[in-house]
C-alpha cells in the first residue's frame, strides 16, 4: 500500500480536493445556470444544497476512501458486507470515464479560447458565428481537446505527491489571484451595479422544481461528490488529516469561486446594453468576448489582460478538475489490473480520446447522429449530472451511514477520538437521513417527470 503514494500535508489535500471541486463547473456552469435560473434566488437554493446533501456526501465519500485505502471499486469490496456494493464503485469510474470525455471538449475550446486572447486575435465582430463554426469543425476542437488531455495526462503519471499535490499547490493559488483581480475589474465597470444586484437581490417568485433540480445537479457536478473522485483522493490522505474540517475548507472555496466567478461575469455582461444574462453555455464563449471588446473599447490593453486572465483560469480550473477525474480510472485500472501507474494511465488517456472524440464530433458531422433528440455530448452531461451522481450520492451517504460500523464512522470523523467535535451528531444525522432522502426525493421527482413527457 506505501507505494500508492500519499498527500504530504493538509495544504496539499485542501488544495488538490479544492482543485477538483473548482473546475468548469464554477467558472462556465454555475454562471450559466445562475442566468437561466433567476439569478440570486438559485444561489441561495444551491447555498442550502451544498450544506446538508453534498457536504454529507462529500464526508462520506473521505471516510469511505482513507478508511480503505484503495480505488473506488475495490474500497466498496474491502468496506462491504455485500458484493453488489461494488455497482456503485463500478458507476463512480465509469462516470469518470463519461464526465472528462465531455469536459476534455469545452476545456479543449478554453484552451483554444486562451491561445486566441494571447495572440490577440479574439474577434471583436459576431464571436458567436465563429464560435458555432469553430465547435463545429471536425480537426481544431479535436487538436484542443487532445492537447488538454495529454496536459492532464502528463500531471497524473507523476503520481500523487510529485504530480497531483505539486501542481495543485502551484495551480490553485494562482487561480484564486487572478479571480481576485478579475473580481476587482469587473465591479468597476460603470453599469456594474445591476449585475450586483441580479446576484444579491433573491427573487423567490423564480424557485421553481426545475430550478430546486437544476440547484442540486450543480451542487453535486460542482463538488466533484457522488462518483468517488474524492474518495479516491482520501485513499491517499494520511491517518492525522482532520476529514471533516478539509470537507468544510473544499466546500467553503468551491462555493466562495462560484460566487466570485458570477461577480467576475455578470457585472461585466450588465455594463454592455444589448447582452442578455440568459445566453446558455455560450455566456463564456459568446457573450464575454463581445462585452471584453465593447466595455474596453477605450482601453484595449485592459481588455487584453482581462481576457488573457480570464481564459487562463478557466483552464487551470478545468485541469485541477480533469486530473482528478483522471485519477478515479487510473487508480481503478491500476490497482485492479496491477499495472504500473504510466501504464494505466497511458490506457486512460487513449480511453478519453476515444469518447472525446465522439462527444466533439457532436457539434459537427455527428450533430445529427442523436436520441432523444440530444447528442454523444449531451447523453454524457445529462446521465453523470442528473443520474450517476445523484445516485451515487445516495449509496454514498446510506453506506457511510448505515453499513458501515458506527464506531468506524465515528472515529474516522474524530481521528479515534482526537479531535474534539462540535457537532458531531448533526453531522451523522445529516449522513444517515438528510443527504439519501433529500437527494432521493428531488431525484425522484425529477424521474417523474421524464416519464410524464
Ligand atoms: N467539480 C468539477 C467542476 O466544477 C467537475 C468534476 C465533476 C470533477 C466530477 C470531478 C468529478 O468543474
Amino acid at each position: 500500500m506505501n507505494n500508492r503514494g500519499r498527500f504530504g500535508s493538509r495544504l496539499g489535500v485542501v488544495m488538490a480536493s479544492a482543485g477538483s471541486a473548482v473546475g468548469l463547473g464554477n467558472i462556465w456552469r454555475f454562471p450559466t445556470e445562475v442566468g437561466q435560473n433567476g439569478g440570486a434566488a438559485f444561489i441561495l437554493v444551491y447555498i442550502v444544497f451544498v450544506l446538508f446533501l453534498a457536504l454529507p456526501v462529500m464526508v462520506s465519500e473521505f471516510v469511505i476512501g482513507r478508511s480503505s485505502g484503495t480505488n473506488i471499486v475495490h474500497a466498496f469490496r474491502k468496506l462491504a458486507p455485500a458484493k453488489w456494493w461494488m455497482i456503485i464503485g463500478f458507476m463512480g469510474v465509469l462516470a469518470g470515464f463519461l464526465v472528462l470525455s465531455f469536459y476534455s471538449v469545452v476545456a479543449g475550446w478554453t484552451l483554444k479560447y486562451m491561445v486566441d486572447a494571447v495572440a490577440n486575435r479574439i474577434s471583436r465582430n459576431d464571436p458567436g458565428q465563429i464560435f458555432n463554426a469553430f465547435v463545429s469543425d471536425t480537426w481544431s476542437p479535436l487538436f484542443y481537446m487532445a492537447i488538454f488531455l495529454l496536459l492532464t495526462h502528463l500531471v497524473v503519471i507523476r503520481g500523487i505527491g510529485g504530480g497531483i499535490e505539486r501542481y495543485s499547490k502551484l495551480m490553485m493559488p494562482l487561480l484564486l489571484l487572478i479571480i481576485f483581480i478579475l473580481v476587482g475589474c469587473s465591479l468597476s465597470m460603470s453599469g456594474s451595479v445591476d449585475g450586483i444586484r441580479f446576484l444579491l437581490q433573491p427573487d423567490l417568485t423564480k424557485v421553481t422544481p426545475d430550478v430546486i433540480l437544476s440547484a442540486m445537479g450543480q451542487a453535486f457536478f460542482s463538488l466533484s461528490v457522488g462518483i468517488g473522485c474524492l474518495a479516491t483522493y482520501a485513499s491517499y490522505f494520511s491517518k492525522n488529516m482532520n476529514l471533516v474540517g478539509s470537507a468544510v475548507h473544499v466546500c467553503t472555496i468551491d462555493t466562495l469561486v462560484a460566487i466570485m466567478s458570477g461577480f467576475i461575469i455578470f457585472p461585466a455582461v450588465f455594463s454592455v446594453e444589448g447582452v442578455s444574462v440568459d445566453a446558455g453555455a455560450g455566456l463564456v464563449f459568446i457573450t464575454l468576448p463581445h462585452v471584453f471588446s465593447s466595455a474596453f473599447s477605450h482601453m484595449p490593453l485592459l481588455g487584453y489582460i482581462f481576457s488573457t486572465l480570464f481564459y487562463l483560469l478557466l483552464l487551470l480550473a478545468a485541469l485541477t478538475s480533469s486530473i482528478s477525474m483522471h485519477e478515479i480510472c487510473t487508480a481503478y485500472v491500476s490497482e485492479h489490473y496491477k499495472l504500473t501507474r504510466k501504464r494505466a494511465a497511458t490506457l486512460v488517456t487513449l480511453a478519453y480520446l476515444v469518447l472525446g472524440t465522439a462527444c466533439s464530433l457532436s457539434f459537427g458531422p455527428w450533430k445529427d447522429y442523436t436520441l432523444a433528440g440530444m447528442t454523444v455530448f449531451d447523453w454524457f452531461d445529462f446521465a453523470t449530472a442528473m443520474f450517476i451522481m445523484p445516485i451515487g450520492g445516495i449509496f454514498i451517504s446510506l453506506f457511510a451511514g448505515w453499513v458501515l460500523e458506527r464506531k468506524l464512522l465515528t472515529d474516522e470523523l474524530t481521528n479515534n477520538g482526537t479531535l474534539k467535535m462540535r457537532g458531531l451528531k448533526v453531522l451523522v444525522f445529516l449522513i444517515r437521513w438528510v443527504a439519501p432522502i433529500g437527494v432521493g426525493m428531488v431525484f425522484l421527482d425529477q424521474v417523474v417527470k421524464l416519464i410524464e413527457n
